[in-house]
């Protein structure tokens, strides 16, 4: 971890999210990636001002990014972008959604920034190091017991995995005390860390959604993996995220969903 590159991830994700917010008091043009995934102008826009930003801090390292794909460096880092992770919140106005950058590098997540501009809550961690909220000290609850949690999933734009999830929905819906879907996996995953949520999972995310949120949330003391308690892979579309003494029992409901 090189000086310097946490704080400019830090200032990326702020000047995003003045991006989003401008673009949330102009109005916003909406265009339709699939049936149900959809992409304003400000997701455009502020993922142009990150990667303008991050290029020109460090400009051999690669990027995975939601808008813009991916792009190799000649380093062996590269930064992991959505830069409006909850975008369907935000076409409606919903106030749930963040701007989330990770850097991996040699494959591991080594620093990431979840930013909230609407409640100006910025959540960042770096490897090794423990993970803040707006610079204070994030820590996960201490459920213990599935009944007693409450937890976050999102459903998958594949209409056709719709069934499966809403299965494994109702599970945990029976399982314990709630299931929200709030509709921005990066702050579930972050408010996980943070203890406002016992534990997440999810099937159909993309690395940007997660790549930043599960340093931040390993690093306040929670676990990830996938959905059968096997190490996460960022890029392998499902993850559980846990305070930890709830992992066993979440993944043994997971591990038995149908694909
Ligand atoms: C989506 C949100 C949502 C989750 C989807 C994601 P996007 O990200 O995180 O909560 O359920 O799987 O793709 O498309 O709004 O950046």
């Amino acid at each position: 971890m090189f000086v310097g590159e946490l704080e400019t991830a830090v200032a990326a994700a702020r000047a995003a999210g003045e991006v989003l917010h401008r673009y949330l008091s102009q109005g916003i043009t909406v265009r339709y990636k699939g049936p149900v995934d959809l992409v304003t102008q400000a997701d455009v826009e502020a993922e142009r001002v990150i990667t303008g930003m991050l290029r020109e801090a460090y400009p051999t390292y690669g990027f995975l990014a939601e808008e813009g794909g991916r792009s190799e460096g000649e380093s062996d880092a590269r930064w992991i972008i959505d830069p409006l992770d909850g975008t369907t919140n935000y076409a409606h106005g919903f106030p749930a959604f963040a701007v989330s950058i990770a850097l991996q590098r040699a494959g591991e997540v080594v620093a990431g920034v979840v930013y909230d501009p609407v409640r100006d809550e910025l959540f960042a961690a770096q490897r090794g190091q423990g993970a803040t909220l707006n610079g204070q000290p994030l820590r996960v609850s201490e459920t213990q017991e599935l009944g007693r949690a409450l937890l976050a999933t999102g459903f998958p734009y594949d209409l056709g995995k719709l069934p499966a999830a809403l299965e494994l929905f109702g599970q945990f819906v029976a399982a314990t005390q709630g299931v929200r879907r709030a509709g921005s996996a990066a702050l579930d995953v972050c408010y996980v860390a943070a203890g406002r949520l016992d534990g997440y999972y999810e099937r159909g995310i993309w690395a940007w959604d997660i790549a930043a949120g599960s340093l931040i949330l390993t690093e306040a003391g929670g676990t990830v993996s996938d959905f059968r308690g096997g190490p996460l892979d960022i890029e392998g579309r499902e993850m559980v995220a846990t305070n930890g003494p709830l992992h066993p029992q979440v993944v043994e409901i997971t591990g038995g969903a149908s694909a």
